[in-house]
């Protein structure tokens, strides 16, 4: 496909990170209901073959935050675009995201979930760039780590397009410029 870098990893190597996660997750939560929460639009195709490889009653619902403009850097602006439909008191809440780059959606998001009294909250990430960070955040589940370049497919976009691709890219200078 034009513009598209390296693969950085394969659709194979996802697969199997998931699944993986997804047993840690099921021994981690054993005797509970779980609540998955998707941060739109990235994380939704993580979360729906997460989900799967998750062995315990649970729900999903989403949350669209946005810290990003159609470019390929962060902004720093964190706004919500749209909150929860469940009630996250009491219950066991498990964030889950395509990747953590600056971590400011994130940390955002995490104090504005524990002011609801959840039982507890972790967070779920297919990918980190622990370079970028600008806040320290605890992630109880990372599947790769990736190097400060920008990246897309398996749900993450640039300006929106390149969610659909089975695999992580790098993406080409001349591409993000174009
Ligand atoms: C991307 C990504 C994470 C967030 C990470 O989402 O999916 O949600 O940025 O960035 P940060 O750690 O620097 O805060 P984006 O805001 O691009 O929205 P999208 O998921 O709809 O593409
Ligand atoms: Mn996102
Ligand atoms: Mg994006």
């Amino acid at each position: 496909m034009l513009g598209m870098g390296e693969v950085l990893v394969g659709s194979e190597e996802i697969r199997e990170k998931v699944r993986e996660m997804g047993e840690r997750i099921t021994e981690d939560y054993a005797g509970e209901r779980l609540l998955l929460v998707g941060i739109l639009r990235g994380a939704v195709v993580v979360l729906s073959d997460l989900m799967r490889c998750v062995e315990l009653p649970c729900d999903i619902d989403f949350m669209d935050i946005s810290s990003y403009g159609s470019g390929t850097s962060s902004s720093g602006v964190v706004r919500i675009l749209k909150d929860l439909e469940e009630d996250v008191a009491g219950r066991h809440v498990l964030i889950v995201e395509d990747i953590i780059d600056t971590g400011l959606t994130l940390s955002y998001l995490k104090r504005s979930l524990l002011a609801r009294k959840p039982a507890s909250l972790e967070i779920c990430t297919l990918l980190t760039k622990p370079s970028r960070r600008q806040v320290d955040l605890e992630i109880k589940y990372v599947g790769f780590e990736v190097p400060d370049v920008f990246v897309v497919g398996y749900g993450i976009d640039y300006a929106g397009s390149y969610r659909n691709l089975p695999e992580i890219r790098a993406l080409e200078p001349e591409a993000a410029r174009a």
